[in-house]
């Protein structure tokens, strides 16, 4: 593969690969150094035309480790600003002979646009409310981590599905693992339509002890244009993982949170007390996960 930019057509086999050497890089991060030469000689280019705290510092801190020069294009200082269009961008980019480009846009489909017109390998992270494939692998690798495997598990992700590219990613990897994917949330949030994706959709409190995984996902104010919800408050009573529901979800279910968390909304504080709440593993995972997808994507695919 040269270009990562949608779980759903990805290769199971890629997936894998990058789960496995994962681990190789997890235990480098552990070593006083960290760093290895693998990407010397190559340019990385962050192209991140959206907010991110973490998914940004994640894949600058996996660029630099494997040692490759990274550059910034910062769309509120480009020429953009003074009307150059996005493909005029990215020929104008081409020729400066890059390696990768990671791109994140609030627009769907963006970095599978840009992969048609430059040599560079691309990889998604995050189009609007499509796809996050880094965060899905980064998921995976946190779940098999705990549990030992991908297979014959229940995921059930909670919240705003309408609006969240994890979702979608989610249940695409998921699937291809031979997993099942549980949605829940108000119905406004969690379209019918997405049962035909293969998803199962469920109430929160029926199946809170009957799941490996529990996914909670953010209130994407920004996404919204209409009301979706009748206020905080009862999202929070309804569908928050609150200490209420917390007593009924057994010690041994892993709860993941992609970030960032509105606390007291889609989930009480008190859910970070708990060992199998895995939002800060997923975090310090994702950086080996996507020195991963960078090492398959750069290097071995050039062998
Ligand atoms: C997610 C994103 O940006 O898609 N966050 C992330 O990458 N860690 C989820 C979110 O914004 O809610």
């Amino acid at each position: 593969m040269k270009h990562l930019l949608d779980i759903e057509s990805a290769d199971v086999g890629f997936l894998l690969k990058v789960l496995n050497t994962s681990e190789i890089f997890l235990k480098v991060l552990d070593q006083p150094s960290k760093k290895l030469p693998t990407l010397k000689g190559k340019t990385i280019l962050f192209m991140f035309l959206e907010p991110s705290t973490r998914t940004q510092i994640s894949f600058e801190l996996a660029a630099k480790r494997l040692s490759a020069d990274t550059v910034n294009f910062s769309p509120g200082k480009s020429s953009m600003q003074k009307g150059e269009t996005l493909l005029d961008t990215i020929l104008n980019l081409n020729s400066m002979e890059l390696d990768a480009v990671i791109v994140r846009s609030p627009s769907p489909g963006t970095p599978h646009f840009i992969a048609k017109h430059i040599n560079a390998s691309v990889i998604n992270a995050g189009d609007g409310a499509h796809e996050h494939p880094t965060q899905a692998l980064l998921d995976a690798f946190t779940v098999k981590q705990k549990l030992g495997k991908l297979e014959n598990l229940k995921i059930l992700i909670v919240g705003d599905i309408l609006h969240s590219r994890v979702a979608r990613s989610n249940l695409f990897l998921w699937k291809k693992f031979g997993s099942e994917v549980l949605f829940s949330g108000p119905p406004t949030l969690v379209p019918e339509e997405f049962s035909r994706l293969g998803a199962k959709i469920v109430e929160l409190d029926d199946y809170l002890d009957k799941v490996d995984v529990i996914m909670v996902l953010r209130i994407q104010k920004e996404r919204m244009e209409a009301s979706y919800i009748p206020s905080i408050r009862e999202y929070r009573e309804f569908w928050g993982i609150t200490s209420e529901r917390l007593k009924r979800i057994p010690e041994r279910t892993l709860i993941l949170h992609p970030g960032p968390v509105n606390w007291g909304v889609e989930m009480d504080w008190e859910v970070m007390r708990r060992e199998n709440t895995m939002i800060l593993d997923q975090v310090r995972n994702g950086v080996a996960v996507r020195m991963a997808v960078l090492y398959h994507l750069l290097v071995k695919a050039e062998e």
